[in-house]
């Protein structure tokens, strides 16, 4: 899909301030494959697409999960986890779209896993820091992005900020994202970037 299509498609289904958000967190996952050699089109496309089902109707979304073989497990958490994957399965089923580094990365931005692939990882980071976000201490965040050569670090962050938020709110959390937050520890000597 080009990207102008991928744009076009947005535009049609978000509302303006999603389309805002959706189309700065393109542009940050290009900066940051600049800065750490990845596919800046694949980032792009990624990221321009990557809320698409944010606004779904959760009984949809939940029967997609059900009948098209998606991991079941993720009805049993917080519905913001829904619509990645949701998203990357009509992003391949109905719209075509078969790169997956670009599927993965529309798939994982809402929970992360280990071992995620370089699209992944900037879409996922460029989704928390993206210029429109205020959430605090996303100054930190952006530094270790843009400052630190890390992205795993930036990743393992990002992920432990994330968990301590759903545990104070008593959400329970994925077990892709506690996979996320201990593979990226860097605390832990087994993590390298990849
Ligand atoms: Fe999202
Ligand atoms: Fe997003």
């Amino acid at each position: 899909m080009k990207i102008e299509q991928a744009v076009a498609l947005i535009k049609d289904k978000l509302p303006e301030k999603r389309v805002t958000h959706s189309l700065n967190v393109a542009e940050t996952a290009v900066k940051l494959a600049e800065i750490y050699d990845g596919d800046a089109q694949k980032a792009e496309l990624a990221g321009v697409l990557h809320d698409y089902c944010k606004y779904d109707d959760l009984g949809t979304m939940y029967q997609i999960v059900t009948s098209r073989g998606l991991d079941s497990n993720l009805l049993s958490y917080g519905v913001e986890i829904l619509h990645g994957p949701v998203a990357a399965l009509i992003m391949q089923e109905t719209f075509g779209i078969d790169d997956e580094e670009v599927l993965l990365a529309i798939k994982n931005h809402t929970t992360g896993r280990a071992q995620m692939t370089k699209t992944e990882k900037l879409v996922f980071i460029a989704d928390y820091i993206e210029p429109g976000r205020q959430t605090p201490g996303v100054e930190e965040i952006r530094e270790l992005a843009y400052n630190q050569g890390s992205l795993d670090k930036t990743i393992y962050e990002i992920s432990k900020r994330t968990v301590l938020y759903l545990i104070s709110k008593d959400i329970n959390v994925y077990d892709a994202t506690i996979a996320c937050l201990n593979y990226y520890n860097y605390s832990d000597e087994r993590v390298k970037d990849d």
